[in-house]
């Protein structure tokens, strides 16, 4: 029997999340002022994101998933073993991927903030101008190509993961219901 394990607030997160970063990425060539506004939309999202951490639903908080980097990799082991268990809420390898995306969102927004305001704009405008900008743009896109890169992986653990478990879990992310766990 299914049960409600994300609430409202992770599911609209996810989504404008999901939404925005696209916007962002595709926008990113001519679009300067629109593509840095969604920035710091996206900054925004991940800023919500950290308070509703520490005072969310059960399985939205931090301390519900954050673990170890060893459980993750036995939780990794198992699910490719094919004798993973099931988990409420996020698994630990699905913990592991939310803390690497949220970091690498947040540097892709602050080095896009600090650029755009080392240019002269937004809140920023004016600061920083004595950094090199050459080096922040370099920051600002490896971090883009980065969390572009952990996307993909995040979006293949999902398929993977509801393969292994035979639970369809971008369902649960639109529904917020998971199968109860063992
Ligand atoms: C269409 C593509 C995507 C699909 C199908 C998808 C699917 C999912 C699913 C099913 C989960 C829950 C995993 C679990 O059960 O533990 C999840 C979590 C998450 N995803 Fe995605 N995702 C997508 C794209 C993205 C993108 C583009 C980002 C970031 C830019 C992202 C960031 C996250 C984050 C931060 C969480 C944790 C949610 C939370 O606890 O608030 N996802 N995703």
């Amino acid at each position: 029997m299914p049960i409600v394990v994300w609430d409202l607030q992770v599911r609209l997160f996810h989504w404008s999340l999901v939404a925005f970063f696209a916007a962002a990425y595709l926008l990113e060539g001519n679009w300067r002022a629109l593509h840095t506004h969604i920035g710091y939309t996206v900054l925004l999202l991940v800023s919500f994101r950290l308070v509703w951490g520490a005072l969310g639903s059960p399985h939205a908080r931090f301390n519900d998933f954050i673990c170890s980097p060893t459980s993750s990799l036995q939780h990794l082991l198992a699910l490719w073993r094919g004798n993973a268990r099931r988990y409420g809420g996020h698994d630990p390898a699905g913990a592991a991927m939310i803390v690497a995306l949220l970091f690498a969102i947040t540097i892709t927004g602050l080095s896009g903030m600090t650029l755009y305001g080392m240019e002269g704009n937004g809140p920023l405008a004016g600061r920083f101008a004595n950094l090199p900008g050459g080096l922040l743009e370099r920051i600002h896109e490896l971090a883009a190509d980065t969390t572009t890169a952990l996307v993909c992986v995040h979006v293949a653990g999902v398929l993977f993961t509801s393969y292994r478990l035979r639970e369809n879990l971008i369902a649960a992310m639109i529904n917020g219901r998971k199968a109860k766990p063992e």
